[in-house]
């Protein structure tokens, strides 16, 4: 009787125990131990990144699950939309990634993220990175997201088979260099021999000839107000990147960044601008016979952005989310994510022998270079003045009006406080 009784209990405890169980995984409709990680890296070499943080997650936060909140599409023109959405209605994913700089700057303002200074004290951070991008990621005297890389914009990246087929072998140092470079190579039947795609890609481009014209510090007081962008010198900027579209294929408009770079791959054009992240692509993809060179004119300009992880306001998970971060900021996160993504660690204890050739020249740049920041990739300016920018560029790429080009820019800079 006894004996049963307690069978019985036992029973019931059980029941109670199993629905508490189910009750916790069903909450909200996932496990609770889920992380929900959100970014933009869906494919190549960005998804082999994310992969690869994965791997050291499970290792350091055996009780939480990775759920991939990917939304595919570069730079995140899809996921920001779909993430500003999420935030205005209450739905935050656990982390997402955000640019630091001026990008950060929109989502703490807007009251959607938790401080994490008590977390750079316990984890140890304030000294794990260099002062400078710790600056770029406090607001307020708190720091508010986790920096996982440094990534460089400014990168030519080659087909080395169509260059030489055109004879070119030396690399271009200045504007008048490149125009020769590309007019080699169309000359040798490749008619759109700068592969190039939809807007963000184009603002790149422009940022990158604006470097080369105006310099580093000019370049940078565009962002802070310190340079006129009605100026002459931006007007001639202008014209050397119409120049340059002059060498790109029609089609742009309509290209992601890896649907310009297969253009790259098929020998269908020799050079493509672009962040580092397209190292690791091309790595993904098998395709070995790539060079690269800093954008010609931008002498020892590093333009750089990093991408952090953040804890959102109302995050279903935030210890899950306080694990991630911890991952994203350790040696060994930083190591297996930027060794497959293509950027180099934030941190500043990392062994560049670690890490393959292109990262090991980026690690070395780094140390010696004037920074820039970018605004396609959030370093340099606000999601406002982003989405301005790049409406301008692509009306551009359509009416070749340079001044109605210069007008927009200096409008939105007035208007979102750059320049
Ligand atoms: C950037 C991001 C990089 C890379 C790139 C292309 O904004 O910082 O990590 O993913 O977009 O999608």
């Amino acid at each position: 009787m006894r004996s049963s009784r307690l069978t019985a209990m036992t029973a019931a405890a059980m029941a109670a125990l199993l629905a508490l169980t189910a009750c916790g995984d069903d909450a909200g409709g996932g496990d609770d131990n889920a992380v929900e990680v959100f970014t933009w890296w869906a494919d190549g070499g960005e998804k082999a990144g994310l992969d690869a943080l994965v791997g050291v997650f499970d290792d350091q936060c055996p009780a939480q699950t990775f759920e991939n909140g990917a939304v595919a599409g570069g730079a995140g023109a899809n996921a920001k939309q779909v993430l500003a959405s999420r935030l205005q209605t209450g739905s935050p994913p656990d982390t997402f990634q955000a640019h630091a700089g001026a990008e950060l700057v929109d989502y703490i303002t807007a009251g959607q993220l938790e401080d994490l200074s008590a977390g750079y004290d316990e984890w140890g951070l304030r000294e794990a990175f260099p002062d400078g991008l710790i600056e770029n990621l406090t607001y307020d005297g708190k720091i508010y997201s986790v920096p996982a890389n440094i990534h460089r914009a400014n990168v030519v990246w080659t087909n080395k088979q169509v260059l030489t087929d055109a004879g070119v072998t030396e690399t271009p140092t200045t504007m008048a260099g490149f125009i020769a470079a590309l007019d080699a190579v169309r000359a040798n039947g490749v008619s759109a021999p700068l592969a190039v795609g939809t807007d963000w890609t184009q603002l790149m481009l422009l940022e990158t000839v604006l470097i080369t014209d105006l310099g580093p510090q000019r370049f940078t007081g565009l962002w802070d107000g310190g340079t006129d962008w009605r100026g002459a010198d931006v007007t001639r900027a202008i014209a050397d990147y119409d120049r340059l579209l002059g060498y790109a294929n029609g089609d742009r408009d309509a290209l992601d960044w890896t649907d310009a770079e297969r253009l790259l791959m098929n020998g269908q054009a020799g050079f493509q601008l672009m962040g580092d992240w397209e190292a690791a692509d091309l790595d993904a993809k098998g395709f070995r016979d790539y060079g690269y060179f800093t954008f010609p004119g931008n002498g020892e300009t590093f333009q750089w952005l990093a991408d952090s992880f953040t804890l959102p306001r109302g995050a279903p998970n935030p210890e899950g989310a306080r694990c991630w971060l911890r991952t994203v900021g350790s040696s060994d996160g930083q190591r297996e994510f930027n060794t497959k993504k293509g950027s180099i660690p934030a941190r500043t204890d990392a062994d560049p022998a670690n890490y393959p050739a292109y990262q090991q020249t980026a690690m070395a740049d780094w140390r010696t270079a004037t920074p820039v920041p970018s605004c396609a990739h959030g370093s340099a300016c606000s999601q406002g003045m982003l989405e301005a920018a790049n409406s301008a560029v692509a009306k551009f790429s359509t009416d070749r009006d340079a001044g109605a080009l210069q007008d927009a820019l200096a409008q939105a800079a007035t208007r979102y406080g750059a320049g």
